[in-house]
């Protein structure tokens, strides 16, 4: 793997190509006797000169190096040296890139973080997001944490990396792209299970957390106005979503998070139980709990009767509506750099009983940082079946099956009945089908006259008369129907009983 490989295209943060950065050493520096400091400047000087003539006669020997070798050139002999030593140094006026409202067309830049874990996957899905994104690219830049994977991620990476920095499209390319490797012993496997499930998920959190101070510490630069963490898995998102978020000048601000589910399941559900207003009950059971708890949303271990953001959703409701929040969830999150710089991080302990996005809202908050979701501004998470559904989706698969199999089973048991009659009294059927024809029209009319409003009525009496012995078609429509409302009492029984349980999408990974 090539790991410090750099694109050639893509718009740089920084000007590039000038050396070195500068670096003082205070231990080293002391007088010196006055020959000593004349013979080392001549001794530059001879070398300066040689270095010139060489350069100058490389020029006239192969002309196609002029492009490249005049920068240097003129670096090393045009300018002083006082010069070149400046140029090493960067100065930054942090107070330029607090984050505003409108910073796409402030200029100012977003730091775009990702925690990949076995997320190859979930990856062509991202860049397409990465080139849907309204954000101009270029004030992006990007950082990813490849962590415990165990699949191509990061070779998929690099190379998904390389086709989007080398479009032909100039509003495609992003700006600077950081991949940052660390394994955290996330000993957890990551299927959705055991991800999901309770007693994992103190332990969980703090390695996700330790992840993210590991990324973001190591790609914030003085540069950046704004943080934007994205997760990888989200399936459908507004493309003009960092200027939405933006647009309403947090400090944090959250989008609600839910995800589609089969039909069968109710068709959605809040995915991201993580981002929530305090509670008195909440506040109470942490009263209770000893110094190291970790409380985790979405979990009936912990009732905490907090306000979710994800179940304050109206579909039809105003998507700028603001609402105060504590925990943040971390699917997707905007946040202003200061914030960071000022010390809120993303605790690998329990802070107030919390951990990682849950307890950097909490920090954010108790640091005085504005911390906000907005109810009906909605991303999609993807749907990852968990074993249950799974399970509970196969059976519904042969109970289908076994459906069709005793149809057709009947279907053939009822051709063999009818061709035995028409083998034994072949010369009665035309009697037969008179008196069965006049049966019909009597009791069509008896129904019709009886119960004008039930047309299934009559279609199910019609059923009858043509097939005496037994009715296949009402059999169906009592199997379906069960079936039918067994989906429904399952449905149901989604917002009211999964959310508690793993199931419910509680927590967001990667
Ligand atoms: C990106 O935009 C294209 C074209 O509008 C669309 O087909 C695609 O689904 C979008 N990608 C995502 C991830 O939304």
């Amino acid at each position: 793997m090539n790991r410090h490989h750099a694109f050639t295209n893509g718009y740089a943060a920084y000007p590039r190509g000038h050396g070195s950065t500068f670096s003082i050493s205070p231990h080293r520096f002391q007088p010196r006797p006055q020959p000593a400091l004349r013979r080392r400047k001549q001794l530059i000087q001879r070398l300066f000169l040689i270095g010139g003539v060489s350069l100058l006669l490389l020029v006239l020997i192969f002309p196609s190096w002029r492009a490249a070798l005049l920068p240097v050139v003129s670096l090393g002999l045009l300018s002083s040296g006082e010069d070149t030593q400046i140029q090493t140094v960067r100065y930054y006026d942090l107070s330029a890139v607090q984050g505003t409202g409108n910073g796409w067309e402030k200029g100012e830049r977003v730091l775009m973080c990702t925690p990949l874990r076995d997320a190859s996957s979930h990856l062509p899905m991202f860049f397409s997001h990465l080139r849907n994104m309204t954000y101009p690219h270029h004030l992006i830049d990007l950082a990813f944490l490849v962590s415990d994977s165990k699949d191509d991620t990061l070779g998929m990476l690099n190379r998904m990396l390389e086709e989007l920095q080398t479009d032909s499209d100039p509003k495609m390319p992003y700006g600077e792209i950081s991949v940052i490797q660390k394994d955290f012993g996330q000993k957890v496997t990551q299927d959705v299970e055991s991800r999901h499930g309770f007693a994992a998920q103190a332990g969980r959190r703090k390695l996700m957390a330790q992840a993210r101070n590991w990324l973001l510490s190591a790609t914030l630069r003085p540069t950046h106005s704004w943080v934007y963490w994205r997760d990888a898995d989200v399936e459908t998102a507004p493309f003009t979503i960092i200027e939405d978020l933006m647009r309403h000048d947090k400090d944090v601000i959250v989008p609600n998070v839910w995800r589609p589910l089969p039909d069968w399941l109710g068709g959605e559900q809040p995915y991201d139980l993580n981002s929530w207003q305090e509670s008195e009950t909440a506040l109470a059971l942490a009263e209770t709990l000893d110094e190291d708890a970790v409380i985790v949303e979405g979990y009936a271990e912990y009732a905490t009767w907090r306000p979710h953001l994800a179940y304050l959703r109206d579909p039809y409701g105003d998507p700028d509506m603001e609402m105060e929040l504590d925990g943040v969830g971390g699917v997707s999150i905007l946040a202003k750099a200061k914030v960071f710089r000022s010390g809120v991080h993303f605790p690998a302990f329990s802070f107030e009983k919390h951990a990682e996005t849950e307890a950097f809202g909490k920090m954010a908050k108790r640091m005085g940082f504005s911390v906000v979701g907005l109810p009906h501004y909605t991303i999609w998470h993807l749907y990852e079946p968990s074993v249950d559904d799974l399970r509970h989706m196969e059976e519904m698969e042969e109970e289908r099956k076994a459906r069709e199999k005793e149809e057709s089973e009947q279907a053939e048991r009822s051709a063999r009945v009818n061709n035995l009659f028409r083998d034994i009294k072949p010369e009665s059927e035309a009697d037969n089908a008179i008196i069965r024809d006049n049966m019909q029209t009597e009791k069509d009319e008896l129904t019709a006259s009886e119960n004008p409003k039930k047309p299934e009525a009559g279609k199910a009496e019609e059923a009858t008369a043509q097939k005496p012995p037994k009715v296949p078609g009402q059999e169906d429509q009592k199997a379906s129907d069960s079936w039918k409302s067994k989906d429904l009492k399952d449905a149901e029984e989604v917002p009211a009983i999964k959310p508690a349980k793993e199931q419910a999408g509680v927590a967001h990974d990667e």
